[in-house]
């Protein structure tokens, strides 16, 4: 637990951030870390992390996602070890891990006839729409206003819109071509109408619709029922693929990804995140069909590279990780702490008539500060972003983190326990009243 004044409590933290500041941009190697206060964390061990000061937290925000089963778990990191005492990479051919992976995803997920491995969610959505607008021989996809699927050029648009962007031309980042994020056509999420509008206006130029299946970059929207089949539909219409990018919610939610649980089977598929409880492993898959394009089958036309794809650091803490996700029950205890949870926060905010709304799905949950119901991200323009951070500030101060970013989702994990959960109710009710 955190204690004495910030300035006191959080000293070797500050002296650690103010050395990587003149060293690294910003003292951080992704922008979305760069928090106040500037934490610098040396240990994280189950459902905690300890920051350089050796301040405890009970971490909810589970590194955007990946620690599913809990930080340093001991069977992931054996098994990390073992690979590394076999042959790590050796750049050549496959590994017998690479094949056992493969033939597990190809087994566990719906979408998944064929399989590549990759390093990041980015590169896995990178892929996805290049073999997409290969195989339709197109150049557009539309994406949804909200949602983010990596920092390459044509996905990096309409994220955390400003108000006076919101489905208009907002790149996420200055240096990108203006035709990259002209081919990505932005429409509102759980809009089927605004979908069709959009092959409408361009028949037979849009290549792909990716999508995020719950929405958790927007902190949790979820799918109106019949959203995601009527993408498929319209996309079957159209010629054009169905991608998922299911980097936050598979595993999380599903081994075979949401699409096991919504039952509709996109043509392409990306993971990431919680496919190695932390590792650095992605994956792109699909139908045999698309995927056999990828030049890795000689004759491909499709580029697929990278020298540390398939390392077996990588598939070797994915194996361990899936061992554990369908041998143990998992999914049904952070389901059901995310359930407290979210009961819990929801009661508390009606005992003190707060203006605010408490979400989520599985093991995710979040308060956002706003009225009324969310279909997409204009709804969430609604919501008091300073309070939102405010709150997480404060709990911070008091041992719990989730991270002081707005709209950013909170993580359950294996090793969150129910006296977790209701201790986190007690010190977020204390939060809430002082700023109610
Ligand atoms: C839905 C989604 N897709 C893709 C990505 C990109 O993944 P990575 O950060 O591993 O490149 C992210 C990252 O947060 C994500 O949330």
């Amino acid at each position: 637990m955190a204690g004495g004044e910030p300035a006191e409590r959080y000293a070797q933290s500050e002296s650690l951030h103010q050395r990587a500041l003149q060293v690294i941009p910003g003292g951080v190697n992704s922008s979305v870390r760069n928090i106040v206060p500037h934490l610098v964390f040396k240990q994280a061990q189950g459902a905690n992390l300890v920051d350089a000061d050796g301040n405890t937290y009970l971490d909810y925000h589970a590194a955007f996602g990946p620690v599913v089963l809990g930080h340093n778990h001991p069977a992931v990191n054996r098994a990390v070890i073992e690979a590394l005492e076999g042959c790590a990479l050796p750049g050549a051919g496959v590994t017998e891990l690479e094949i056992l992976l493969a033939e597990r995803l190809c087994r566990l997920i719906p979408s998944a006839g064929r399989v590549l491995f990759c390093n990041s969610g980015s590169e896995a959505t990178l892929h996805a729409l290049r073999v997409a607008r290969a195989f339709t021989v197109r150049s557009k996809f539309i994406k949804f206003q909200g949602c983010y699927h990596g920092v390459h050029d044509a996905v990096l648009r309409n994220a955390q819109s400003s108000p006076g962007t919101v489905g208009r031309l907002d790149a996420a980042s200055a240096g990108i071509p203006l035709e990259s994020l002209q081919n990505t056509l932005v429409v509102a999420y759980n809009r089927l109408d605004e979908v069709e509008a959009a092959f409408a206006a361009n028949r037979g130029e849009v290549a792909a619709v990716i999508v995020e299946p719950i929405a958790h970059n927007m902190g949790c929207v979820l799918p109106k029922p019949g959203f995601l089949q009527g993408l498929k539909s319209l996309c079957e219409q159209h010629g054009a693929l169905l991608i998922f990018d299911e980097v936050i919610t598979g595993f999380r939610h599903h081994l075979g990804g949401y699409q096991a649980m919504c039952g509709v089977t996109p043509h392409l598929t990306a993971f990431g995140k919680a496919l190695a409880n932390g590792f650095p492993i992605a994956a792109v898959c699909g139908q045999a069909e698309v995927m056999e394009l990828f030049n890795t089958r000689p004759g491909g036309t499709v580029y697929y590279g990278g020298t540390y794809n398939g390392n077996a650091v990588g598939c070797a803490a994915a194996l361990a990780t899936l061992d554990i996700l369908e041998r143990e029950p998992v999914h049904g205890h952070i389901f059901r702490l995310g359930e407290r949870m979210r009961k819990g926060l929801s009661e508390i905010v009606k005992r003190l008539g707060l203006r605010a709304n408490v979400t989520g799905y599985g093991s995710i949950f979040l308060t956002y500060f706003l009225d009324g119901s969310i279909e997409n991200y204009s709804d969430l323009l609604r919501n008091d972003a300073a309070k939102f951070v405010e709150y997480r500030r404060r709990l911070i101060e008091r041992g719990i983190f989730k991270i002081p970013v707005n709209l950013k989702r909170n993580h359950i994990g294996y090793f969150h326990t129910e006296a977790d959960i209701d201790r986190t109710l007690d010190i977020c009710e204390r939060v809430l009243k002082t700023m109610a």
